[in-house]
């Protein structure tokens, strides 16, 4: 469950909110009155008809974070934290430890997470150390450090699967939406990279910013058959997950999904995960699906068209605190890029005559800077192409 917020006036919206965990197999009451959330006003005498899910990643805790209050300016329903929640790159136990440490006193993000509901997962810094995968030898411990931090019950599954994947579900009036937590570090098999082009990083980032060319990263796709993102148990959780009814599916992904060719971390590391993944909504007939994801120190939004599914739709959020402004390539970029602080906002749209998934990047000033609307009449499988 995300963590209860302490303010009385919230704890109240998230007790009569349908933020509810969807363990796997099971999901749990939807009887709860409508989301009733502060970014419409006061609740209408209708059923509620919109939401407002903020998103964003990357914030170092020795850094000022004054981008909280224009996050809290949006008046979201929601927030998700994408991953690298904090920077722990540790190697030792008390490291890890006292990074958690500093987590806990940057006091714009904990006030923030006092006043608004919240979901979270870790990315690689969080999780342990940079571009960490399921070999990193603190991966017991910093599950359940991670589930402390955030509010985790001693009784959650977080604590005991094999890693810390989640589900969760909101109810908008008559319509459901999924919220999925992917865990992309505890069981991802290790990267394959191009030692020659990591070797040469200083001279590569030098000969970009001096060109304004694209730099692309060191990895490679991996094409073992036995290399993996989310490991096995994962796959199982997640085809029981997407058996669940929902109108639309959020997966908060810490890495990029639908980015192509960056030569950094993404699921196009991993290409037959990648198509698993799509596989296995086109099987479940898992409809109304978008990505979101974090981990890249820049904004932008991606879709891959997949001619057997519908367009998968991927807006990055990245970072609170972190930008990188050398240009990186993405062969499935639709926007711009927003090389500055940043956090995303996708708005749910039932008001509209056609409903509307509207994805926004908002800059450290609050002001949309990168804007993406998607007809969820277009995630929808057409009907020759029902499995
Ligand atoms: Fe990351």
């Amino acid at each position: 469950m995300p963590s209860i917020p302490a303010n009385p006036s919230r704890r109240r919206w998230l007790a009569a909110s349908a933020v509810a965990a969807a363990s796997a197999g099971s999901v749990s009451a939807l009887d709860a009155p409508s989301l009733t959330g502060p970014a419409e006003g006061p609740p209408a005498a209708g059923e509620r008809q919109r939401l407002r899910i903020a998103f964003g990643s990357c914030a170092q805790q020795s850094k000022p974070q004054p981008i909280w209050q224009s996050i809290r300016k949006s008046r979201p329903d929601l927030f998700i934290f994408l991953g690298d929640n904090f920077y722990g790159d540790a190697q030792d136990e008390a490291t890890l430890r006292l990074r958690y440490r500093e987590f806990a006193a940057v006091e714009p993000l904990q006030a923030f997470r006092r006043d608004v509901p919240h979901l979270a997962i870790w990315d690689d810094h969080d999780y342990g150390t940079d571009d960490a995968g399921g070999d990193y030898p603190l991966k017991r411990l910093s599950q359940q450090l991670f589930c402390d931090a955030w509010g985790e019950a001693p009784d959650s599954p977080r604590r005991r699967r094999s890693g810390i994947y989640d589900a969760h579900h909101v109810q908008v009036g008559a319509r459901r939406v999924q919220i999925i937590l992917p865990d992309l570090r505890f069981n991802r098999s290790p990267l394959h990279a191009d030692q020659t082009q990591k070797q040469s990083y200083a001279a590569l980032v030098m000969k970009a910013r001096m060109s304004g060319q694209p730099m692309a990263g060191w990895y490679q796709p991996e094409t073992d058959p036995a290399a993996t993102l989310l490991g096995e148990e994962q796959w199982a959780w997640l085809a029981q997950t997407l058996e669940q009814p929902a109108d639309v599916r959020i997966i908060a992904s810490s890495i990029q999904f639908a980015a192509q060719g960056t030569g950094w971390e993404g699921w196009a590391n991993f290409p037959r995960e990648q198509q698993r993944l799509v596989k296995l909504l086109r099987d479940k007939r898992a409809e109304g699906t978008v990505f979101i994801s974090g981990d890249m120190h820049y904004g932008d939004i991606s879709c891959r068209d997949e001619p057997d599914l519908y367009p998968l739709w991927d807006a990055t959020s990245s970072g609170l605190t972190e930008v990188w402004d050398v240009p990186t390539p993405n062969q499935r970029r639709r926007s711009e890029v927003l090389a500055a602080e940043n956090f995303g906002l996708l708005d749910l749209r039932w008001d509209l005559d056609q409903p509307l998934l509207e994805f926004s990047i908002c800059d450290i000033q609050g002001r949309v800077r990168l804007r993406q609307q998607v007809p969820l009449a277009e995630l929808q499988l057409k009907k020759e192409r029902r499995p």
